[in-house]
């Protein structure tokens, strides 16, 4: 989600940082800055658009020929400077820049302030460079590959020390770090992109790889210290190919990044054995959340769709009632916000103005405002009282996608976190806990069978009219499966609950209006069977999405997709990922800019 660059060479540094910088600031991010090693570290941050540390850099320019970049996205703490990236320990000797969460970060930085280390900002990075410090005895690979055997999380790093100079130092785990070494220098970076005009030929690191980066050489070691073999990749991809990860589309990219993405919402935050969740951000008010008796949850899009799931999980297993609205009809409502309610906001955005509006409405009434936001720092999260974030990085592509599996996935965690207080037992909790782990599997699984949702796409590519339906947990999901199409292919889609098809959308039924069934081996499983029945007999195509296992359905549905088996309520979680796929499929097919549907904005903030 942030950017990392690194350069070691016999050239100025600051131009190929800040050029490194830009490459990378299609990603999105907040605040920035620049460590150069001449006769002594120069750091340079600023918050806000990278011309903003443009002008600082040129003020002061920066002489020396080792040096790390880095475009910050907020996750722990503020957009402020002292906040940005790099960051130094007590000595200004290592500086340090970081992707990833540090999930035990608090731990470590009492033990660190005990140790007399102190602390400039709230970041969970600043334990890292801290950490190195501790074991530093002139050696810094050796440092971080110590530092590293303490830290738990996510985290792709680039490190450098004043005394011991002439390298870099990188690691990872979970967040993606590439670097080359050629006649121009060393190179490192979180992003191909920032890469690709220097040099095509990289080396990817991997999970517990640490690599030391130098002006010609390089070498890579577990964290065991034992050298690796690593392969150059030669990319042949353009700069505009890098961006998107070498897929055609941010949309094709942000979908098959979920695993990845919903891994980062659930990191550190399962308690499997307690059966609970940990959200931080809600910690301050967990004393009021368990006193609340109903939830009002508000939102638009794509959001008021993975507000609706959630509505089925508290209800199921928190057992508060809840009402989803959206925002657009909330705000002038006279909705009842008593202190018995809170109010819960769900925004990718943080900045879309009817549910900014709404979230103001329910501040003013003196209500309980909490969100669900990805983009820190947004509006949003600074009006309400407390809230927890997505983590699943900046989406690009309009068409919201990991956006909405993160959401449902923070949806999960909040309702063990609900449910525990209330009447969920440990068992369930457990069982809840430890299935939400198993989301990011499954749902790679679904993501390598892409080439049959594509056949799907090709097959049905012609048909102007779709229905989708579903029920309970996957109603929401037929809606949003209608409104991914509708976004990106132009084609009509309306979603539908099953159980109420009869009531109208039935009458459009016939060979040429094919409808998507989600039905999944749930408890409404045979309810869904006779609304596919329904459709059947009057001649109505089916495209179904079974759970695996399930052969009976191919002798009634026209085309199968299977997803993995898992809780009811995790369900969403995996059959929208077809529905993606194929409304993906569909835009691509159909000839049209899936990335910039016509007539539709990422961030809608007028009303
Ligand atoms: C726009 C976007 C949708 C999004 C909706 C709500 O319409 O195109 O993808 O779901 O706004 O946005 P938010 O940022 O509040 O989730």
């Amino acid at each position: 989600m942030c950017g990392i660059i690194g350069y070691i060479g016999k050239e100025q540094a600051l131009p190929l940082l800040m050029e490194g910088l830009r490459r990378e600031s299609y990603r999105g991010y907040d605040s920035s800055g620049v460590v150069v090693f001449g006769l002594e570290p120069v750091c340079v941050k600023a918050v806000g658009k990278l011309e903003s540390l443009e002008q600082k850099v040129t003020d002061i320019y920066p002489k020396g020929t080792i040096g790390l970049g880095h475009s910050r996205w907020a996750t722990h703490g503020g957009v402020t400077e002292a906040n940005a990236h790099p960051h130094a320990d007590c000595k200004q000797n290592i500086f340090l820049v970081h992707n990833g969460i540090i999930e035990n970060y608090q731990v470590l930085k009492e033990k660190l302030k005990a140790k007399g280390h102190t602390f400039l900002s709230e970041t969970d990075t600043e334990v890292l460079p801290h950490l190195v410090e501790h074991f530093f005895q002139g050696n810094l690979e050796e440092a971080v590959r110590k530092a590293l055997q303490y830290v738990r999380g996510s985290y792709g790093i680039a490190v450098i020390a004043k005394e011991d100079p002439g390298k870099i130092v990188a690691a990872r785990v979970s967040s993606p770090l590439v670097f080359s070494v050629n006649g121009s220098g060393g190179f490192v970076a979180s992003d191909p992109s920032a890469l690709i005009s220097h040099s095509n030929k990289m080396v990817f690191l991997d999970d517990g790889e640490i690599a030391v980066i130098k002006e010609s050489t390089f070498e890579v070691f577990d964290l065991q210290r034992n050298l690796k073999k690593k392969e150059v990749t030669e990319l042949e991809w353009t700069l505009e190919e890098a961006q998107k990860g070498g897929y055609e589309h941010f949309m094709l990219k942000e979908i098959m990044e979920q695993p990845e993405s919903i891994e980062n919402s659930i990191r550190g935050r399962i308690l499997a054995e307690e059966g609970r969740a940990r959200l931080g951000g809600l910690a301050e008010v967990e004393k009021s959340l368990r006193e609340v008796q109903g939830l009002n949850i508000i939102a638009c899009g794509t959001s008021l769709n993975a507000g609706l799931v959630g509505e089925y999980m508290l209800e199921e297993y928190a057992g508060i009632p809840v009402d989803v609205d959206f925002a657009s009809e909330f705000r002038y409502r006279k909705p009842i916000i008593d202190k018995d309610t809170a109010s819960l906001f769900i925004s990718q955005s943080g900045e879309t103005a009817d549910t900014l509006a709404s979230l103001k409405e329910v501040k003013e009434k003196g209500g309980l405002a909490l969100g669900i936001v990805n983009a820190v720092g947004s509006s949003i999260t600074r009006e309400t009282d407390a809230g927890v974030y997505n983590h699943a990085g900046p989406e690009i592509g309009v068409a919201s996608t990991k956006a909405f599996t993160s959401q449902l996935a923070v949806l999960s965690l909040l309702t063990l976190l609900l449910g525990r207080q209330r009447q969920l037992s440990l068992v369930m909790g457990q069982r809840i806990a430890k299935e939400i782990a198993r989301v990011p599997e499954l749902v790679s699984q679904i993501l390598s069978k892409a080439s049959s949702v594509e056949a799907l796409a090709q097959k049905y590519k012609g048909f102007e009219n779709f229905l989708y339906i579903g029920r309970k947990y996957n109603y929401p999901v037929a809606l949003e499966g209608a409104l991914k199409l509708k976004e990106i292919s132009y084609v009509h889609a309306e979603g539908y609950g099953a159980g109420e098809m009869k009531h109208g959308p039935i009458a459009l039924i016939d060979e040429n209006f094919p409808t998507i069934a989600i039905c999944p081996s749930d408890s409404v499983y045979e309810k869904m069977i006779s609304n596919i029945q329904e459709i059947k007999a009057r001649n109505g195509k089916v495209i179904a999405i079974a759970t695996e296992g399930d052969e009976g359905i191919k002798s009634i549905a026209d085309d199968v997709f299977y997803i993995p088996k898992t809780l009811e309520m995790l369900t969403p979680l995996l059959s929208v990922i077809p529905l993606q796929l194929f409304a993906y499929y569909m835009g691509v097919l159909r000839g049209y800019d899936v990335d910039k549907p016509r007539n539709l904005a990422k961030s809608v903030t007028v009303e």
